[in-house]
């Protein structure tokens, strides 16, 4: 019997390769090309499965294209770059890459609020630049973290792991507004208070994005949430790039009414808003908030467990749309 055919659209780990080659006939990309839909297309051409990252876009298109097709693994959590109602009409399995990479995204989401609340980044520079010649009261004065007001959007998987690490590493207040508050067993051990958005922005002294990318999240912050924030606030974006209406929020930098940012995803990106830039009270870092070696190797490994198990028999472990499927 022939064995199926998969596309690996990106690099990924040599031993992921050789172990998906034990399952299938691989087509893979170690020179890690970037596919435009067409050249996307024209390669999974044959191909039963295919594991994807952020820049695969899988759309209605894609799939009538693409007829064998019968499973998506995205290896990331969020999976903005699937149109999930297409891929059910198409009998198509989505499957992501939860769980794996929340501690991991946390630590770097809670890093990158700490680097723009104590303006890492910008004396780091400073310093580079040779400019410190001498210690002053008020040189690189930034605001607390510690007892603050931790102000969580989108208190998901990774949204709790960072409030447990403000509330019980840091002893900040924890407040949060999701589609759906916590159970009070899940807000206890936190003290998490459910807040609606705007009391959010009003009572944030640090705001993180944590929330999925989707129309409906589309500027979720703007220029008008930014107004409702305090003047010494902070905000990090660890969630999708578009969440934020960067254009908005380089405006707030500039003018100083939010004090500083930390951001790892863009609108665009990997293309920065100019005006971002040139601020210097701002922290960029690009996309990186679940690269660590292990969490890497540990995201790879579930998608091809799901591209292993959808195209053996098996039972994917981390389905997006199995439930519309078997409809
Ligand atoms: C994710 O897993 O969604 C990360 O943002 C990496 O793309």
């Amino acid at each position: 019997m022939s064995r199926p055919h998969v596309l690996l659209a990106r690099a990924v780990f040599p031993a992921v390769v050789e172990r998906l080659r034990e399952h299938f006939e691989v087509d893979d990309n170690p020179a890690d090309i970037i596919h435009s839909p067409a050249q996307l297309t024209a390669r999974l051409q044959g191909k039963a499965g295919a594991m994807t990252t952020g820049s695969e876009r899988i759309d209605a298109v894609l799939l009538a294209a693409c007829p064998e097709l019968r499973v998506v693994a995205n290896m990331a959590v969020g999976y903005n770059n699937f149109d999930i109602a297409a891929c059910t009409a198409a009998g198509v399995l989505a499957t992501n890459t939860p769980d794996v990479l929340t501690e991991t995204t946390a630590d770097f989401g809670f890093a990158l609020m700490m680097a723009a609340a104590r303006r890492m980044a910008e004396s780091e520079h400073f310093l580079r630049r040779g400019e410190w010649t001498r210690w002053s009261y008020d040189m690189f004065t930034g605001s607390d973290v510690h007892g603050a007001t931790l102000a969580i959007l989108g208190m998901g998987r990774i949204g709790q792991a960072i409030a447990r690490r403000g509330a019980l590493g840091f002893g900040m207040r924890v407040i949060y507004h999701n589609r759906s508050p916590l159970t009070p067993e899940q807000e206890a051990p936190i003290q998490a208070r459910y807040v609606d958005k705007a009391t959010l922005l009003r009572e944030a002294d640090h705001l993180v994005l944590v929330l999925p990318y989707s129309a409906a999240s589309h500027h979720a912050i703007g220029s008008a949430e930014l107004a409702l924030m305090k003047p010494t606030a902070t905000l990090t974006n660890i969630a999708r790039g578009g969440i934020v209406d960067d254009a908005a929020l380089a405006a707030a930098l500039h003018e100083r009414r939010i004090a500083a940012a930390g951001l790892d995803v863009f609108e665009g990106e990997p293309a920065v808003h100019p005006a971002l830039l040139t601020l210097p009270n701002v922290v960029l870092t690009p996309h990186i908030a679940s690269a660590t070696v292990a969490t890497r190797r540990a995201m790879a490994e579930l998608a091809a467990d799901n591209l292993v198990a959808a195209l053996t028999g098996g039972t994917p472990p981390t389905p997006i749309n199995a439930a519309g499927l078997k409809r």
